[in-house]
């Protein structure tokens, strides 16, 4: 217990400072103020390109959060850890794809095997390939599944995870985290990012639902609360999945209590309700064989995207027999013409390949050691902030005492975490645009780039303090 503040999962990294200072609002709105002006001096052509694209793209950009305002900077090509911008910019980047470029961009082994397949093998077949197999088998050693099927997209995956839980449960609802993303599914539409104003109490959350959406019945409970999610599981039979980031990387990054997923685990067990792990972003970059193993949970379902890709549009979903069985017997028929082809599996075998463990351990040492020179800028400039991190990712949180679920998050400091991502921004340090991201350390990262990180922040940290 830390102020009342339960401890986290060993596995993640949560270093909060014991004392801090508030900060002059007034004085981030001014720096602010003057680095959108910097933005806007050194990014002419990015402008100009969004102007163009919006004629065309809603927004200018092909999916709804690659868009900020007044406009987001343009990508001409990307090698290793470094983007080029339309500007000319050579830039680090720290976003790495949300997480889908952990190999790095143009990684040389991904590379080789999609040319190798674009030379000899074919790019679909439709019909069942070894190539496809082969990495399957893979999949299902390193992570620990019974089975699993390929998909493109972390959104189809959390789709066909939670109608097989329904149709091996014969039950339809589903439980959610409030603030949670999962794609695209009209059940996970409910409470992604709720206005507060629309949200009820934090200890009786009301679901929140956009008019697009057709969700059918969706439960909505606190992160890290498995008295309220008791509650709930207790009070209706028609629940068929829990589905939960095992740690949440949509929200920065929020860690499970210490024993929060065992309790998840067991209470599932108990009303019998399919838990279903989205590691779209956990996965490999949680470490070897993802979060699961790392937190020593274990769900019905895991799903999985980004990481295990190397860039290319891949996902799987997968789990216990039990619950894939449905798919074997048509229970819960699942389709898809470009699923598992030659190209991603090229590219996901080159991606196991490299995702060693000595490979993604020294990543992530790299991360541990940022954060704690991050610590020590924090400490010495008294911030309101604190690190956070799992595997090879981390982030600043704003705030002086630690986040455990969406309410939390809602009441970090925004406009410090505006200000923290345009600074780097304007010194060629790309984090994820929306502020819920986090940094991710490839394997094509250096101590020297991630020193670029802290050596900005520290500059911010001084202009803040001066
Ligand atoms: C946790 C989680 N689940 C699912 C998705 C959806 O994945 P995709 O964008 O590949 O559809 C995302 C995307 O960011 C995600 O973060």
């Amino acid at each position: 217990m830390m102020n009342n503040v339960p401890a986290h999962n060993p596995a993640g990294w949560r270093n909060v400072p014991a004392t801090s200072k508030p900060i002059d609002h007034a004085k981030v709105k001014k720096l602010l103020a003057a680095e959108w002006k910097k933005f806007s001096a050194a990014t002419g052509k990015s402008a100009k390109h969004n102007k163009l694209a919006s004629k065309t793209l809603p927004l200018g950009v092909t999916s709804s959060f690659q868009h900020w305002d007044p406009y987001p900077i343009s990508i001409a090509s990307a090698k290793g850890a470094y983007f080029t911008d339309v500007d000319g910019r050579k830039l680090l980047d720290m976003s790495m794809g949300f997480g889908a470029m952990l190999v790095g961009h143009l990684n040389p082994l991904v590379v080789s095997k999609v040319k190798e397949a674009l030379d000899k093998t074919g790019t679909l077949f439709v019909t069942p390939s070894p190539s496809a197999t082969e990495i399957a088998e893979r999949f299902k050693k390193r992570f620990g599944l019974d089975m699993l099927r390929f998909t493109n997209s972390g959104t189809e995956s959390t789709m066909y995870a939670i109608r097989v839980a329904r149709a091996v449960t014969k039950k339809k609802a589903v439980i959610k985290i409030e603030g949670g993303y999962h794609g695209g599914y009209d059940p996970l539409q409910v409470s992604v990012k709720p206005a507060l104003a629309d949200i009820g109490p934090a200890d009786a959350p009301i679901p929140d639902a956009p008019i697009d959406a057709v969700p059918g019945t969706v439960y909505v409970v606190p992160y890290n609360d498995l008295p309220y999610l008791e509650k709930i599981m207790k009070e209706h039979s028609d629940i068929a999945c829990f589905i939960v980031e095992p740690v949440v990387e949509n929200l920065s990054i929020i860690l499970p209590d210490k024993g929060y997923l065992e309790g998840v685990r067991k209470l599932c067990d108990k009303y019998n309700i399919a838990l279903i792990f989205d590691e779209v972003k956990t996965g490999l970059t949680a470490g070897v064989a993802g979060a699961s193993k790392r937190v020593g949970v274990t769900p019905d379902l895991v799903t999985l995207a980004k990481s295990i890709g190397g860039g290319l549009p891949v996902a799987a979903f997968g789990g216990k027999k039990k619950y894939m069985d449905a798919v074997v017997d048509g229970r819960m028929a699942h389709f898809g013409t470009y699923n598992g082809n030659p190209l991603v599996a090229a590219a996901m075998t080159a991606v196991d390949e490299l995702c060693t463990p000595e490979a993604l351990a020294a990543a992530e040492a790299i991360n541990t050691a940022a954060l704690a020179k991050m610590d020590a800028i924090i400490a010495k400039y008294e911030l309101p902030a604190h690190t956070i991190g799992f595997g090879v990712k981390g982030a600043i949180i704003w705030s002086p005492t630690p986040v455990r679920n969406y309410r939390d998050f809602k009441n970090t400091d925004f406009l410090m975490a505006e200000l923290s991502w345009l600074w780097g921004v304007n010194r060629g340090v790309i984090t994820p645009p929306g502020l819920d991201e986090q940094w991710l350390v490839s394997l094509a990262h250096t101590t020297a780039d991630m020193n670029k990180l802290v050596g900005e922040f520290e500059e911010l940290a001084k202009a803040v303090r001066s």
